[in-house]
């Protein structure tokens, strides 16, 4: 990767369009089926974007509760879009909102509203839902969802900073997940490893649009090929995404062994359910095994620097739980325990 990057030819992406960068946003458009798309330097500003260009000061959206627009990204979906945020519940499985609860919260400012009541713009899904624990959204589940909100007028904007998790687990192509969404927002870093980089993706109006914003919130960058030969070999690495799934499965079954209360993941991400949250990841800190708090579990992640041997030397770190750790924490269910529909169109991959 650092070899591409130093190789990389640059132009100047602020004035005209840098040609390694201009190739990134084509492979991405291509990859996500829209016709355009727009580099970024993160996720969380890819997101910010979609989110200023769909919605107007005041208009509410809708998200799945615990969505990372919702909680992790500093308000910003109201600070600078303007958005009135409505999370719904997980009523179709963890990470998971039905159609039926779109249209409920999508009629709530029309069917006989007042003037003074909200309206209700944009419907924000996340595929895979990271604070559930990576848990994946089905092709016709999401276009279930994408095709509810248009009825009720709504936009869709997809927070796809780990769909291609999702479409190495369910053995799809990422387009196959992006059906009926406006927009879409894609990572390079996290499981893909680029040091940095988004892309935010839609229609040509758009991605002009996008533009724009970009530039306003200081995300035009010069020489970007540099970091967009990052991007595209990270993009070669989609395909063994599956062995990062295997080994967080590998880990979920030897923690539940050893007494901790885990779901099996569907993809890379480990929730922990624990009794004492600080008194547990002091813990593992302890021990040498990296984890950080999310929704007030403890999360692990595996990815393309974690090996079997890893996963083998952090279960014999953290060793068995102790009564204490999780008797008083209630059994969640399984985020590989969702729908059957979901299950059966998950790849082995993850269960092999
Ligand atoms: C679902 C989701 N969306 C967006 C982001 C933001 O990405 P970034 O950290 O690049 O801003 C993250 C980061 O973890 C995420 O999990």
């Amino acid at each position: 990767m650092r070899e591409a990057m130093a190789a990389a030819e640059v132009g100047d992406d602020v004035l005209d369009r840098d040609p390694t960068m201009r190739a990134l946003e084509e492979r991405v458009a291509d990859l996500v089926a829209t016709e355009d798309a727009l580099w970024t330097p993160s996720g969380s500003m890819a997101n910010l974007i979609a989110l200023m260009a769909h919605l107007n000061r005041g208009d509410t959206f809708l998200a799945p509760a615990g969505a990372h627009v919702l909680e992790a990204e500093l308000g910003t979906a109201a600070w600078l879009a303007g958005g009135m945020p409505r999370p719904l519940p997980h009523d179709a499985g963890p990470g998971r909102i039905s159609p039926d609860a779109v249209r409920r919260a999508a009629a709530g400012g029309r069917t006989n509203a007042p003037y003074y009541s909200l309206r209700t713009t944009l419907l924000c899904v996340e595929n895979t839902h990271n604070a559930a624990g990576g848990t994946v959204t089905a092709p016709e589940e999401h276009a279930a969802l994408a095709s509810a909100a248009r009825a009720a007028g709504l936009r869709v904007h997809l927070d796809g900073a780990r769909l291609w998790h999702a479409a190495v687990a369910l053995g799809v192509p990422p387009a196959a997940l992006t059906v009926g969404a406006d927009t879409v927002q894609v990572c390079l870093s996290k499981g893909l490893g680029a040091p940095v980089g988004s892309l935010v993706a839609g229609s040509a109006e758009f991605t002009g649009q996008a533009r724009r914003l970009r530039k306003m919130l200081g995300g035009g960058v010069r020489q970007g090929g540099v970091l967009a030969a990052a991007g595209l070999v990270a993009l070669d690495r989609i395909d063994r995404l599956g062995e990062d799934h295997e080994r967080a499965a590998i880990l979920a079954t030897g923690l539940r062994e050893r007494g901790w209360q885990v779901a099996i993941p569907q993809t890379n991400i480990v929730l922990v359910a624990v009794a004492d949250l600080e008194a547990t990841l002091r813990r593992f800190t302890d021990a040498g095994v990296r984890a950080s708090a999310m929704a007030g579990q403890v999360r692990l992640v595996t990815h393309a620097d974690i090996t079997e041997v890893d996963v083998a030397a952090a279960l014999e770190r953290i060793g068995a739980a102790e009564p204490e750790d999780s008797a008083t924490v209630p059994q969640r269910r399984s985020s590989g325990e969702g729908s059957t529909a979901t299950r059966r169109g998950l790849r082995t991959a993850t269960r092999r």
